[in-house]
Parts: structure tokens; sequence; C-alpha cells
């Protein structure tokens, strides 16, 4: 283990009715206005926005709509909802939906009180920001883990980028497994394998082998393969869809990276992905992920043979890698780009786009050159 340390900020809030005994217990400690800020229409039609909108009403909160944050969701969103929230007086921010609801949330929350633009901010000087307004989400779509952390994935369109933007941390998270039952069966899907490499990603980091944080994730591997398949038998087991939704906020609010490096670079060939196409997150990682680990199995071949061993009950790396990539098949996800449903033709010049502009891990089993991520995504095509 390398030297940590290990404090978390979020209280959750977890099962079937959760959300009015945590709203019960936290808006007394908010201020009066709060935004309740949403995606693009599935809330209201699940009943979810009515019922959280009564409890903030009953409260005596006055409520302040901020909707249509979009999958992905921009730098321009951000602006406009931190706009709003500085002319309206937002005192708290109740992020309803996915994982883009709850990133766009974070980055609102830190840009609404910041003086400068929080890009030219974290990626022109450097600094990060210390206040934001206070925020809590309730997850309608599990997958992402973003609950549970600061760290937001944000699209600037302008700068053709996808990356990380550091936001705020929730005060609590509501996780009720119920609030899923009206996801689709594909995205239900598409967040879980987004969870599985998430934990996959952490693994597979540079770090020694003699690590707890291994084999904590290699159990949220394990447990999410299992209740993927469950779904596949009966999409509305909602047994399955609690236990995965507690997988994605644990493979991804920090406790698998304590003690280690990590590496997470099919997320950063995915984000770029997605800022030339738009494409779905868990779909995008379950077309790359089979291609990038082919490259890469022979520099980490002790722990792909643990993984192959311990997740799917293979003999060696090899068998592993093949399983991985039965599976991603058997849940029906896309397995190559030309079933990623984006906004533009995914042809080999955006992927040399993709290659050239997106971020390189150093931590990982092995440091990738460019032409090599450029051979990978195009092996995807
Ligand atoms: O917009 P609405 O109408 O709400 O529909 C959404 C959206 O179309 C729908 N949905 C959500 N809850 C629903 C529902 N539909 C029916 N019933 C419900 N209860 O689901 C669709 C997808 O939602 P989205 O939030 O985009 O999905 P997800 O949770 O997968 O989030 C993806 C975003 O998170 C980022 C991704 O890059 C992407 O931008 N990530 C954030 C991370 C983090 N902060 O830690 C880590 C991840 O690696 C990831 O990069
Ligand atoms: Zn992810």
């Amino acid at each position: 283990m390398n030297n940590f340390t290990f404090t978390y900020p979020t209280k959750v809030y977890f099962g079937e009715g959760a959300a009015a005994d945590a709203l019960k217990q936290e808006l007394p400690k908010v201020g009066k206005t709060v935004m309740l800020a949403y995606g693009g229409g599935s809330l209201k039609k699940s009943g979810v926005y009515d019922e959280l909108k009564d409890i903030l009403e009953q409260a005596g909160k006055e409520v302040v709509d901020f909707s249509g944050i979009m999958p992905n969701p921009t730098y321009a969103k951000v602006q406009e909802g931190a706009a709003l929230a500085r002319e309206r007086h937002v005192d708290f921010i109740l992020a309803a939906g996915g994982g883009s609801v709850v990133d766009c949330c974070k980055v609102i929350s830190v840009q609404a009180m910041a003086e400068e633009d929080i890009w030219d901010m974290e990626y022109g000087k450097g600094q990060f920001p210390t206040e934001g307004i206070p925020m809590g989400a309730v997850v309608t779509a599990s997958g992402t883990g973003a609950e549970m952390n600061y760290g937001a994935v944000i699209t600037y369109e302008e700068k053709m980028w996808k990356g990380p933007i550091v936001g705020s941390f929730a005060s609590f998270a509501i996780l009720d497994p119920a609030y899923t039952a009206t996801v689709p069966a594909m995205q239900v899907l598409s967040g879980a394998f987004d969870t599985l490499s998430h934990a996959m990603e952490t693994y597979l980091g540079n770090s020694d082998t003699d690590n707890v944080s291994d084999d904590v994730a290699l159990s949220i591997m394990r447990n999410t393969v299992v209740n993927m398949r469950r779904l596949l038998v009966n999409v509305n087991d909602m047994q399955a869809r609690g236990n995965l939704m507690w997988d994605s906020a644990m493979a991804e609010n920090g406790i698998l990276k304590v003690g280690r490096l990590t590496d997470f670079q099919a997320h950063q060939m995915e984000h770029q992905l997605g800022a030339y196409t738009d494409c779905n997150h868990g779909q995008g990682l379950a077309v790359i992920h089979p291609a990038y680990y082919r490259h890469i199995l022979k520099d980490a071949e002790a722990k792909f043979t643990r993984f192959a061993k311990e997740v799917f009950g293979k003999d060696n790396a090899e068998s592993g890698l093949e399983a991985l990539t039965a599976f991603i098949e058997e849940c029906g996800l896309p397995t190559k780009m030309g079933q990623l449903k984006s906004k533009v033709e995914i042809t080999p010049d955006i992927l040399r786009k993709v290659a050239d502009t997106c971020n390189i891990i150093k931590s990982g089993p092995r440091e990738l050159s460019r032409d090599e991520v450029y051979e990978i995504l195009t092996e995807c095509l």
C-alpha cells in the first residue's frame, strides 16, 4: 500500500423510501432557496419530480427549477446553471438524475461562487475552487458513482474537449433503487459496464500487487457481473438494481483507489471520443476495453490472470479477456464504433483526432504512444 489519508464528506441514504427520510433530516440544515436540477424529462415522467418538489415545498423551501441537463453535460449548461443560481440567490442545489445531472451541478456549485471562469482557473492557472453552493444528489440512474466524488466530467464543445473539472462534493446522496425502475434496460447495462470499467481501471493501475484495494476491486467487479447477468434474466430485478447501485458508488467513491495508483486509460480515450461524437459513456467503454486490453495484456499478465480467475472463473489472462469480450456481447452492448449512437460518423480521421488529444496515463501497465492509441481505436471500427 502507498501512504494515504482518507476522509468522507458524503452521507449516503440507501434503500426504498430513502428520499423522504433523508430530506427530513437534511433540509432543516439548508437555506430557503433550493435549485432542483434535472435532465430532459425522465424525472417528471417517473413521478420523482413531484415527490421531491412536494417534500421541498412542505419543508418551506422556495424551489428554483433548472431543467434540460443533457447526457454528457456541456460547459455552456454549467454556465447557464451558475448564472441562474446567482440571479436567484440559490442556497442549496438538489441534483436529481444520473451522472450527467450530478456532474453538471457539482460544477454549477463552484462556478456560481467563483469570480472567474472555472475552466480558466483550473486548466489555465492550475488552481482549484475551495467553496461552492452546498448540494445533495438524488440518483435516478446509477453507474458513474458521481454522487460520491467531487470530479465532474464536462464537455467543452468549443474546445472539442471532454474531461474532468473539480467541483463540489454532495453533502448527502440518496440512493433508492426504486428510482431506477424506469431506466431503459440498455442504459442500466451501459451504466453498470461503466462501474465494471471503473473497478478494472483502478485495479490495473501500476501499483504493488499486495494491496487490499485490489481485493475490494475484484469483489466489486464480480458482483457487478453477477448482477448484470441477473438483469439479463429479469430487467426488473430490484435486488440486482440495488446491488448495482451500491457497486456503482463503491467503484468511484475513492475506496478502491486507497493506497494505489490507477490506470484509467480507457476512460481517457472514451472521454475524448465523447467530445467528438457525444456517444454514451458506458457504451463507448464497452467498445474500447477489449481492444485496449489486448494491447496491454502482456504488460500486466499476472493481474489479468487474477482478474480472469476471480471475475470470470477462467485459467489464464487470455481466456479472461475472451470472457470479458463475450460478456459484453452477452449484454448486448456495442462492440464496434459503428454501433455507437454518434452525432457524426466515426471515421479514421476522427479517431486520429481523439488519439492526438486524449490524455495519456503514466500510471497504467504501460504508457501508450499516440500512434498506439490510434491503432487501438481503429481496431474498434
Ligand atoms: O435526461 P433524462 O430525461 O433524465 O434521461 C436520462 C438520460 O437520457 C436517463 N435517465 C436518468 N434517470 C432515469 C432516466 N431515464 C428513465 N428513468 C430514470 N430514472 O438516462 C440517460 C443517461 O443519463 P446520464 O446521466 O447521462 O447517464 P450516466 O449516469 O451514465 O452519466 C454519464 C455521464 O457521467 C460521466 C460520463 O462521462 C457522462 O458524461 N462520468 C462521470 C463520472 C464521475 N463524475 O465520477 C465518472 C464516469 O467515468 C463518467 O465519465
Ligand atoms: Zn466511467
